[in-house]
């Protein structure tokens, strides 16, 4: 028999801006329109905002701000229809019918695809929305202004979105990078302390892995951090963007490996969120599975209980729980789907591939491995629980776990 083939190859470069500002849509920051002006276009660009409803409460005015701006930079800027405001927070991801609202509204409005969806708002909004930019006629540009601490130095900065489906986070979505993103610091004066401290989670996250001299800065600053100063938390944004951002373009932008570094933590964060029906935020979960790898690197012989107990420490000061009950269901039953350990499996299965989880050799060191020991799991679990009572990270881990 004979066979014949054509090899087919080529590469695609992405680039985009992550710019840091505030007073985005005050008419005298030129900035947006001036970024428009560059896209190679002709005439007033056209766009369709969408507006978490959280930030729409929290500034009442923004509508009118963004209608405002439009009217000062006619020439470059056209509002293609009204503000579209969408519930915020994790459930506006649970709801297959605001995707359709959303896609009626491209329709509708005639986006093309050189036109912009414009999407303020936390990461659950810019998630949704971005699904939506990127499906509707395959790909309409999306451009993201993200208002939570989260939103500006970790999920709205990168290259994916998504909505949950069948019980499980981010089941649909896509690899899209956004064609650019506008971090504004007016907007973190308005969140709850929550919201603020969950995304710091990320921060420390991304030190662990990456830079030890980062860490030492979170923990230096905690008390100033966890007391909402502006100055300390730019400096954290902008640092945990500028790893976050190097990590994507230098390795494997659209995670076709199974390796998946800066999802430190995430396996455990995941699921409990999902067992906690969405009560813990992502950064407050995040922060759980960080404290939980670290003390299972920690029984592994990984990493010295004096880093440990650091991480412990600065997680506590800048405001997170670091037990919760559903952390307790089914502790070491793996199989049962109400465990966390079944979180494993279930990051394993989003990602594809052979099972890679990164632990801690230090602070500022990761480290991959392919298998966890679930006992010694189950026993990181008890000594956070144990830590959460009374907040000393002393006691020898072996001998409380
Ligand atoms: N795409 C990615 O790569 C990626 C990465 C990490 C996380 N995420 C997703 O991000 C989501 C979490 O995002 P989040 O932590 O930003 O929370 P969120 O989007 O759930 O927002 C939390 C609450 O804050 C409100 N809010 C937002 N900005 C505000 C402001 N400036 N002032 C007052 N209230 C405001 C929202 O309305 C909401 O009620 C999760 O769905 C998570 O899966 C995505
Ligand atoms: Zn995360």
């Amino acid at each position: 028999m004979s066979s014949s083939l054509i090899a087919q190859q080529f590469q695609v470069t992405y680039s985009y801006v992550v710019h840091f500002t505030r007073s985005l849509f005050d008419p005298a920051n030129p900035l947006l329109a001036d970024v428009l002006a560059r896209d190679g276009g002709t005439g007033p660009r056209r766009i369709l905002c969408v507006l978490d409803a959280g930030v729409a409460s929290a500034c009442p005015q923004l509508a009118a701000a963004i209608g405002a701006y439009a009217t000062a930079h006619a020439h470059l800027v056209q509002l293609a229809g009204p503000v579209q405001v969408v519930p915020g927070g994790e459930d506006c991801k649970n709801q297959p019918a605001l995707v359709q609202q959303l896609l009626e509204a491209v329709n509708h409005y005639n986006l093309d695809r050189h036109a912009y969806l414009a999407v303020v708002g936390g990461g659950a909004v810019l998630d949704l929305a971005g699904y939506v930019a990127a499906t509707a006629h395959r790909g309409v540009r999306l451009l993201r202004v993200p208002t939570t601490v989260l939103a500006q130095n970790d999920s709205g900065i990168g290259v994916k979105n998504s909505i949950n489906a069948f019980g499980k986070k981010n089941f649909l979505g896509t690899f899209a990078p956004p064609y650019a993103v506008f971090n504004d610091k007016d907007f973190l004066l308005t969140l709850t302390d929550r919201d603020w401290r969950g995304g710091m989670a990320e921060a420390v996250k991304v030190a662990l892995i990456k830079d030890g001299e980062f860490f030492a800065f979170l923990e230096a600053q905690a008390a100033q951090l966890a007391a909402r100063d502006l100055g300390a938390m730019r400096t954290l944004i902008y640092r945990c963007a500028e790893l976050h951002l190097q990590h994507i373009a230098g390795a494997d932008p659209f995670e076709q490996g199974s390796s998946r570094p800066l999802d430190f933590g995430h396996w455990a964060a995941h699921k409990l969120e999902q067992l906690s029906s969405y009560r813990l935020r992502h950064g407050e979960a995040v922060a759980i599975g960080i404290a939980l790898d670290a003390a299972y690197s920690h029984l592994q012989g990984h990493l010295p209980a004096e880093a440990l107990h650091r991480i412990l420490n600065v997680l506590h000061a800048l405001g997170f729980a670091l037990h919760t009950p559903e952390m307790d269901q089914h502790l070491a039953d793996a199989n049962h789907a109400d465990s966390l350990l079944h979180g494993l499996q279930e990051f394993r299965e989003h990602l594809g591939g052979q099972l890679t989880i990164m632990l801690l050799a230090g602070l500022g060191q990761g480290l991959e491995v392919h298998a966890v020991d679930a006992p010694h799991m189950a026993a990181a679990g008890r000594y956070l629980r144990h830590y959460q009572r009374t907040h000393t990270a002393s006691r020898p881990l072996l001998q409380s776990a």
